[in-house]
């Protein structure tokens, strides 16, 4: 037996378990140290009315013999496959129902296309981001080069023609910087890819917090999009999905005439047994005018939470993107200091836990995330910390 060896080019851990263990050991030598969570974007409001009732009467169904439901249909319902359908044509995007694949949730299938690309591709990948990119590429030996995102360029890299990639990452609204590309920067990457015979891997699990119109919620709402790029997306943070479960993967048939989306397809029906239909149903629910109107409540909630951090990092003085269109606020630690030492300084001082940006990239060195999905009072107790402390 050999182990596959790239594994050893990892980090020991993944990013949100360094953090959870170094929390949990500080919680535990300190039990009385009140502490405030705004590290992982993990959501704190509870799944909406509209969802819970769909996931309870499906549930009532499974226990039925007339209405039970063995395995599901292979990409997914027909009923939410057809929402998401709808949920893009209201934004002017038509996507046909072989192209979308209900998952999981995001994070899964962003490791899982790469099932499909050979070894031999150079992946672009910016930085900072999301770590499961770079992870999931390390184990699989794949080149990586970056693209740098800095304080000059607002977090948005935009391609250089002298570099040549064959897959490249972009998530936007960004995580971890919370910033978003406008049309014209997006479509500067999606003519770069088409020139380079590239897909683009678009991680829109963020989108819902757009407010901008101006801002492109879906990659395909930029012209060629379909010919050169693959969208995930998640109800985790549209709909409080973390521990529910569900999200979908849209592989146009334009994309390498179909090729990819006939590949995806046989990865799916061979490794994958679909999402439970009771989640589906509580995913479907989402869609519905009464789930939107719900699910816009707690957006706002969490929109309103982004508001109280970024009023005070600007009433600080403090540099920051993000907080709008985004859950995320991306903060340059004050002083100069380096993002590891203001996570201990942060946590010991005002017992505050963020994300210190080093664990997303080099470029991260220097900044911190803050999220917005904590609880308002915990926030508004946060945000009155930071303004003693910094
Ligand atoms: C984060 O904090 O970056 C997110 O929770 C990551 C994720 O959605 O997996």
């Amino acid at each position: 037996m050999k182990i596959n060896p790239y594994y050893q080019n990892l980090e020991t851990s993944y990013l949100f378990s360094t953090i959870a263990h170094k929390v949990n050991a500080y919680q535990k030598a300190h039990p009385d140290a009140p502490l405030i969570r705004l590290g992982i974007g993990d959501v704190t409001l509870p799944l909406v009315p509209v969802v819970v009732d769909a996931l309870r009467q499906a549930a009532a169904e499974q226990g039925v013999k007339e209405t039970f439901r063995g395995y599901g249909d292979e990409q997914g319902y027909d009923f939410l496959r057809q929402a998401i359908q709808g949920y893009y044509a209201g934004r002017g995007v038509a996507l046909a129902m072989e192209e979308i694949f209900i998952s999981d949730g995001a994070k899964s299938d962003l490791g899982n296309i790469l099932d499909l690309f050979a070894q031999e591709n150079t992946v672009l990948i910016p930085d900072p981001v999301y770590p499961v990119y770079v992870d999931t590429n390390i184990m699989a030996n794949r080149k990586v080069v970056f693209a740098d995102a800095t304080e000059e360029n607002g977090f948005l890299p935009l391609p250089d023609p002298a570099v040549k990639a064959d897959l490249i990452y972009i998530c936007s609204p960004n995580n971890p910087t919370g910033a978003a590309y406008d049309r014209a920067g997006l479509q500067k990457w999606v003519d770069y890819a088409r020139d380079n015979g590239a897909v683009i891997l678009y991680d829109a699990a963020y989108e819902c917090f757009i407010t901008d119109a101006n801002l492109p919620r879906s990659i395909f709402e930029l012209e060629g999009a379909k010919e050169c790029a693959i969208e995930f997306c998640s109800f985790s943070k549209m709909a409080g999905f973390t521990g529910t479960r569900c999200g979908y993967t849209v592989v146009p048939t334009a994309l390498a005439d179909g090729m990819l989306q006939k590949m995806w397809r046989r990865r799916q029906t061979t490794k994958f047994n679909g999402v439970p239909y009771i989640v589906q149903r509580a995913a479907e629910a989402v869609f519905t005018e009464q789930g939107q109107k719900e699910i816009h409540a707690s957006l706002a909630y969490y929109q309103q939470n982004a508001k109280i951090l970024s009023d005070t990092l600007t009433a600080l003085g403090i540099w920051y993107t993000g907080g709008q269109n985004s859950p995320y606020l991306w903060l340059k630690c004050p002083d100069g200091m380096e993002s590891w030492t203001f996570f201990d300084y942060l946590l010991e001082k005002a017992h505050l836990v963020g994300t210190p940006g080093a664990g997303f990239g080099r470029n991260g060195v220097n900044f911190f995330r803050l999220t917005a999905f904590g609880d308002q009072e915990k926030t508004l107790e946060a945000a009155a910390r930071l303004k003693q402390l910094l």
